[in-house]
């Protein structure tokens, strides 16, 4: 796979016109683009639309989590729209309905397993009696099992994942990634490029290190250069 293959960015944004700038900006250094809840309820579902006949690669980053009949007509849409990947919950029954509403489609479905926002305590409150690495290997040999295509997981998680729990064959994709010298922002554990890829990442989600930067298309460039260098 392309170095650029592998970074996915984060189109955090309000507007469908802040969307569609940055993307011209980014031109060809950028391939795969993440819409999330902020831009996918702006419009951003057409402008996937868009993206997509422009030859781009599309993460519609949507978290589904419902009855399986309702995931499944969710994402047999999502899947006519062309996108490549799509989050759901990892539960189950949702698992389950969106891997068989999937078929024949270029569509993979990404889990997630528990939200990097949680811990233990989060857990308990939730009526979890489960602590976070329990609960994150647990749903994603589930994962495994149901035949999801991959993860969305931490770097840190990810050596754990990719030696001991999911196929060869998952994809892992790793947010929280920070270039050395970059802030890290909201974001508690960082990891580099470079070094996510060595833990097992097939694909890096960056937003604020490349949105913010003075350079974009700069930043993305020297990203996916880093990513080369690790031997992705
Ligand atoms: O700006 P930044 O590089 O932190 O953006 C990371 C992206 O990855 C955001 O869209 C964020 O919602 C998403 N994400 C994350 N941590 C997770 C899952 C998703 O930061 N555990």
């Amino acid at each position: 796979m392309d170095a650029r293959d592998r970074l996915i960015l984060a189109l955090d944004v309000p507007s469908v016109a802040a969307a569609a700038a940055m993307v011209e900006r980014l031109g060809d250094a950028v391939l795969f683009y993440k819409i999330g809840y902020q831009l996918a309820f702006a419009g951003g579902i057409p402008f996937a639309e868009t993206l997509i006949r422009a030859n781009k690669q599309v993460f519609l980053d949507l978290k589904l989590h419902d009855i399986g009949n309702t995931v499944a007509k969710g994402v047999e849409s999502v899947a006519r729209l062309g996108a490549t990947f799509l989050t759901v919950h990892a539960y189950p029954q949702t698992m389950h309905a969106a891997v068989d509403a999937r078929a024949g489609s270029s569509l993979r479905i990404l889990a997630v397993t528990v939200l990097t926002s949680y811990d233990d305590a989060d857990l308990a409150a939730a009526g979890y009696d489960f602590t976070v690495p329990e609960l994150v290997a647990e749903r994603a040999a589930q994962a495994r099992d149901i035949g999801v295509d991959g993860l969305v997981c931490s770097a840190e998680e990810a050596l754990n994942l990719r030696n001991n729990v999911v196929t060869p064959g998952m994809v892992l994709v790793t947010p929280g990634i920070r270039p050395a010298g970059a802030a890290s922002g909201d974001q508690k554990r960082v990891m580099t490029p470079a070094a996510a890829i060595g833990a097992g990442a097939n694909h890096l989600v960056i937003g604020r290190p490349i949105l913010e930067a003075p350079d974009p298309k700069a930043a993305a460039e020297a990203i996916v250069a880093e990513i080369a260098a690790a031997g992705g």
